[in-house]
């Protein structure tokens, strides 16, 4: 089988990785930033600390520190505006998914008109976009600085839209997530480890993603309750960042499915965030391939570090990796939907919306279609309460 596999941008990695920004904003032509930012990135001191660099080599700067979470389209067009009025050469988005979905967007509006929603995927309004932009994580979950897409939440429809655009630089440094509270490190931890089931449960799966998501499964499972038992454990913390940025690189090639599908449709609808609501459907992700895919079942399993009993099925075995992964998520806090004041019938009542808004489902190894997602969320919701 042929396969396409891609490294769209350059990655700094490793704790210290930010001592390497303004040397880097020069190599790249930067005279005066837009770092986009939110109140989070701001009160953990990490935006002021970053703007203090630039101050200190030189670098014009200014910023837009309002960032929401999920990045309304609203937010971005602000954010957009603001890059064009100051006339910026380079944007740099600094913190969670939020902060550099906004920055990707602001990046395309800084030399294209409003409004972001012109450019969203299917809309097809031809643009481009070359100012330099430079994506720094500050949790380790989303992937989104090696991804091509930025994730905005389209205010008008009620859904939740991309824009693509890359970055030409991440700068991935561990030392910036030691501030990550301990509930924002569970839910981010299981949105890298979703985009690492998913994408290697795809009909897209290629070999480099393949060996990445493997990787990315081992090393969550190894450090993800020790990040949440301890924050300031930068070696668990590494291994994080490390998983997170591969399990974009995986995703965006190899694609996500039903899991990604579910869970914006509960962002959006049950205003969840998207880490709890990847959480969810991680486990019913790996059992929904153990027929059509049995050996990617016991892979995962083995990666997950499930003990493999000698002649059990595929589908037990995948039963036994989705225990696996409900006890890690009760462990670290991941409310069902249940607990978050849900019921049955409106959990599975997003299912047609989650198809409808989110092509990407087709990716899935079976036909999802409407009936057969509302049978995965009530899945979801009998079997983690
Ligand atoms: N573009 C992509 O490829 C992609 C992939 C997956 C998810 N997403 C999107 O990313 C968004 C979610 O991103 P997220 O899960 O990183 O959440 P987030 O960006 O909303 O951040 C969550 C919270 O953590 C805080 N925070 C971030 N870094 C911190 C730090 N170092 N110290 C203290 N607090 C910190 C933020 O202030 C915020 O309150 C969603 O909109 C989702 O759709 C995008
Ligand atoms: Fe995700």
């Amino acid at each position: 089988m042929v396969s396409t596999y891609s490294q769209l941008c350059p990655v700094v990695f490793g704790p210290g990785a930010i001592n390497q920004l303004a040397d880097k904003v020069k190599e790249y032509g930067g005279t005066k930033a837009l770092c986009i930012y939110d109140a989070g990135v701001k009160a953990a001191g990490i935006a002021d600390k970053i703007l203090g660099r630039l101050a200190g080599a030189g670098i014009a700067a200014v910023s837009f520190g309002e960032v929401l979470p999920d990045a309304p389209s609203e937010t971005v067009n602000r954010a957009g505006r603001l890059a064009q009025d100051e006339g910026v050469d380079i944007v740099i988005g600094i913190g969670g998914g939020s902060a550099l979905d906004t920055a990707k967007a602001a990046a395309v509006l800084a030399e294209n008109p409003l409004p972001i929603s012109r450019y969203f995927v299917g809309r097809g309004s031809p643009f481009k976009s070359t100012i330099p932009l430079f994506l720094i994580p500050t949790t380790s979950g989303t992937g989104s600085e090696v991804s091509i897409m930025a994730v905005i939440h389209d205010e008008e429809n009620h859904v939740k839209d991309s824009v693509l655009r890359p970055a030409s630089l991440a700068i991935v440094d561990p030392e910036l997530t030691l501030t990550v509270p301990k509930s924002v490190t569970a839910m981010t931890g299981f949105d890298a480890l979703s985009h690492a089931v998913e994408a290697y449960t795809t009909n897209r799966t290629n070999p480099k993603a393949d060996i990445l998501c493997l990787e990315v499964m081992r090393l969550i499972m190894g450090s993800l309750e020790k990040a949440y038992n301890d924050g300031s454990d930068l070696e668990a913390r590494t291994r994080l960042s490390l998983a997170s940025n591969l399990a974009g690189m995986a995703f965006n090639d190899a694609f996500l499915h039903f899991g990604h599908a579910a869970a914006h449709e509960m962002g959006v609808v049950f205003h969840m965030p998207h880490g709890a609501a990847c959480a969810l459907t991680i486990p019913e992700v790996i059992t929904f391939v153990s027929d059509v895919a049995p050996e990617r079942t016991i892979k995962i399993a083995e990666a997950l570090g499930v003990d493999i009993r000698k002649g059990a099925s595929a589908a037990e075995i995948g039963e036994e990796a989705a225990g696996k992964i409900r006890g890690l998520m009760k462990r670290l806090g991941i409310k069902s939907l249940k607990e978050q004041g849900i019921s049955k019938e409106a959990a599975m009542g997003i299912a047609e919306g989650a198809v409808a808004h989110n092509p990407f489902v087709s990716c899935a190894l079976k036909p999802v279609d409407p009936p057969v997602l509302r049978e995965l969320i009530g899945k979801m919701y009998d079997n983690y309460q």
